[in-house]
């Protein structure tokens, strides 16, 4: 193992995805930002430079942080925020993880703006890696042309009583093709903006990684006339099956196999966007809107003329909004699931308006309010708080047995669905079921798959588990980055007892002093 060096250099900059031009948020000047890429066990030591006129933090998502919590983030649990003009680097072990990743801003929405781009863990004894050729990353998003801050300012705003902000359009590794005629008058916008183009070779196998990194849109992805055999999903490595249509919820990832065994041509690959979802997801569709749901991309075999594929897609259903079935999956390597539990956790999400009309999300009654300043982490280690100090809008939930088995019983009571994720564990997706009461005689024990992310779908139960073996302070929350900033967030704090023992860099506490004096500066 090494460690592999790189600096990620956040400033505004100009740029049209999707042939409308905006000032974007950008990683090294570009979107997707700078791929990351490290073999297993490697180091990652990543410096960020903050120009953005903002405070912000990255996040390394699916990355476990073992032993390393302090460079999860996350501003207000596992940071302060960086300040403007300040660098911070992370420094963190990829451990025992291999697969598809992804990082991103984890303050205020930002990412919905340009901050976000894939981390790849390369496997050097994939148990794959005779089945394929050559690889691919693909990303989906969803993209805004009005900017985030003033959107959430209206999202937040008392009485707003609308719902989610629908996206301008849909991007395949960073290319989509916006409608000008809807763009306001005076804008900048190319139309018919350049598809994004993967060129295959006839015979040869390609392992593509495909993950959705959407603040709000929940994708299908296909390619017509070649189905997609999944090998790994959100790190973990799966026994093969395959699909013609892939669900990707927000923060998923997968990697699937595909034959370049048809006639030469070109095909349409698709990232159909969910509308019933958007519709049945909190939101509304704005009737300005000129989004165009059927996004699309270009797998041309080499030798094919440059043309617009004719191919048509799969009829194949899937699930509305929701990812695939829980049980569909099966590790690749099977292994006995621990139990009974020692701890559970009960996290019920609902949604509502609170005493100034804001729509805010609540989990177990309680809205997470952010505290920037004072960070958890700081909360715990430095100033040596106990957990029954911490304030309550912080929404923490504290167990302590080590390799201990903790369940999470998550309740959503409401008709959204929700992509739930937890930092600093792959959970066993246990079960799932219609209504609030969990049917314990649902739960599957047996090679339970386990992942990062999972669907709640509208008025449903969920049974996580996982082994509490790593100390930390860990979000959960739903991805949907609005719900987000509405509050659906909770803080685990896992092993305070072990966690305590540490000793956070002296990096991480200067940053806040930084922050608190760049505050003082802008009063
Ligand atoms: Cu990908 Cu807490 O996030
Ligand atoms: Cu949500």
């Amino acid at each position: 193992p090494i460690t592999r060096y790189y600096e990620l250099v956040l400033s505004r900059v100009n740029l049209a995805p999707d042939g409308f031009m905006r000032e974007i948020l950008s990683i090294n000047s570009q979107y997707p930002g700078t791929m990351i890429h490290a073999n297993k066990g490697d180091r990652l030591h990543i410096t960020v430079r903050n120009q953005l006129g903002v405070p912000t933090s990255m996040h390394w998502h699916g990355i476990q942080q073992r032993g390393s919590n302090w460079y999860d983030g996350v501003s207000g649990q596992t940071q302060c925020p960086i300040p403007n003009g300040i660098s911070f680097e992370y420094d963190f072990s990829t451990g025992e993880q291999q697969g598809t990743y992804w990082y991103h801003a984890h303050t205020h929405g930002q990412y919905m703006e340009g901050l976000r781009a894939p981390l790849i863990i390369h496997d050097p004894n994939d148990p794959y890696r005779k089945d394929y050729d050559e690889e691919y990353v693909i990303t989906m998003s969803d993209w805004y042309h009005q900017s985030i801050t003033e959107l959430l300012e209206i999202r937040m705003s008392p009485n707003y009583g609308g719902f989610n902000p629908i996206p301008d359009a849909g991007l395949i590794s960073g290319i989509g093709r916006y409608d000008c005629s809807a763009a306001p008058p005076n804008s900048n916008c190319q139309a018919n903006n350049p598809l994004a183009v993967y060129k295959f070779q006839s015979g040869k196998r390609y392992r593509l990684r495909i993950m959705n990194t959407s603040g709000l849109t929940h994708f299908i992805f296909s390619i017509d006339n070649h189905p997609l055999k999944i090998i790994e999903a959100d790190g973990e490595y799966s026994q093969p099956v395959t699909v013609n249509k892939l669900p990707v919820a927000i923060g998923q990832r997968y990697s699937v196999i595909v034959e370049a065994n048809q006639q030469v041509d070109n095909y349409w690959i698709r990232a159909t966007i969910d509308n019933r979802c958007l519709l049945t997801n909190d939101s509304t569709v704005n009737v300005n809107s000129a989004i165009n749901y059927n996004v699309t991309g270009i797998l041309r075999y080499e030798g094919a003329p440059i043309t617009y594929p004719t191919t048509t897609e799969y009829p194949d259903a899937v699930r509305i909004c929701l990812g695939l079935a829980p049980n569909f999956l099966k590790s690749l390597y099977p292994r006995s699931i621990p139990g009974p539990a020692t701890d559970r956790i009960v996290l019920n999400l609902t949604m509502g308006i609170d005493e100034n009309n804001v729509g805010r999300a609540y989990v177990n009654n309680s809205t997470y309010v952010v505290d920037e300043t004072h960070p958890t982490i700081e909360k715990l280690l430095t100033n040596r708080m106990t957990i029954n100090q911490l304030p309550t809008q912080q929404n923490i939930y504290s167990y302590d047995n080590l390799n201990g088995v903790a369940d999470f019983y998550v309740l959503n009571a409401n008709r959204a669905v929700h992509p739930f994720h937890m930092h600093g564990h792959n959970f066993y997706v246990l079960g799932t079921g219609p209504g609030l009461v969990v049917d314990e005689s649902m739960l599957n024990l047996v090679n339970p798959f386990p992942r990062d992310t999972f669907v709640l779908d509208g008025n449903s139960w969920s049974v996580f588990r996982i082994i509490t073996d790593n100390p930390g302070i860990w979000s959960v929350h739903c991805h949907i980055d609005w719900h987000i900033e509405m509050g659906m967030v909770a803080q685990l704090v896992e092993l305070p007892s072990e966690l305590t023992k540490f000793t956070v860099p002296q990096s991480v506490t200067n940053l806040c002093a930084q922050f608190s004096a760049s505050k003082k500066r802008s009063l």
